[in-house]
């Protein structure tokens, strides 16, 4: 049984009490253990959220990990409105890097390049977002996720066929890629099309990662 990565991008949603209420919602499913074997969850919350989503799951040891949504190509220092790898790490494993979200807002390969040095060197796994095989994917990097533009948010997902072939070529092409993830309008209907594939090893979730009954499900199908 290979390992799975079921990743939820919660974007800009959710207060605190709407955090929380989420975690408390799922928390018995997640806790059955069967479900989680192989399955690696890692939510990604909004940097408010974190701390109180980190004491959460702490608490009540859920087997859940926390990841970051972006982090700053900066080292600590005078840099307003950024948060730095070394601040993020006190509770994130995971950070997403180079969301199609961010770069449409201007972000570069090269401040992908960056933030992921910065995450290597605080010891956070880079989850690197990729619209296709073609986009440069930074040393250090061994967590993908393959998301074409046309596929997110849209409820179109793409293919499994293709998304198997483009995880395939990035694997190929970049040895040092350990796993890569499928994203866009994954729910949990489709979920196990894509994670049956050969060379996806799990998905990146928006959407349908916002309603607990939802993501349980897709954890459980995949
Ligand atoms: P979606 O978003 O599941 O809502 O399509 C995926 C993503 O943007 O990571």
């Amino acid at each position: 049984m290979k390992n799975l990565y079921i990743v939820a991008n919660w974007k800009e949603n959710k207060t605190t009490d709407e955090a929380i209420r989420w975690l408390r919602e799922i928390s018995p499913s997640i806790n059955s253990g069967q479900t989680i074997l192989n399955k690696k969850v890692i939510v990604c919350p909004s940097f408010m959220l974190v701390p109180q989503v980190w004491q959460f799951i702490k608490s009540n040891n859920l087997p859940i990990e926390i990841g970051v949504q972006d982090i700053s190509r900066f080292d600590e220092g005078a840099h307003t409105g950024e948060v730095s790898a070394r601040e993020a790490a006190e509770y994130a494993k995971f950070s997403i890097i180079g969301h199609s979200e961010r770069r449409a807002l201007g972000e570069t390969d090269e401040d992908v390049q960056e933030k992921v040095e910065m995450a290597v060197k605080n010891d956070i796994e880079s989850i690197v977002c990729v619209v296709n095989e073609n986009v440069p994917i930074p040393t250090g990097a061994k967590i993908v996720a393959y998301e074409p533009i046309e596929a997110i948010g849209t409820g179109n997902p793409d293919t499994p066929e293709n998304a198997e072939k483009v995880a395939h070529l990035v694997k190929s092409k970049t040895p040092q890629v350990s796993y890569v993830l499928y994203g866009g309008s994954v729910t949990s209907e489709n979920v196990k099309n894509f994670t049956s594939m050969d060379h996806i090893d799990g998905v990146l979730v928006g959407g349908a990662s916002l309603d607990p009954v939802e993501f349980s499900s897709i954890i459980k199908q995949c």
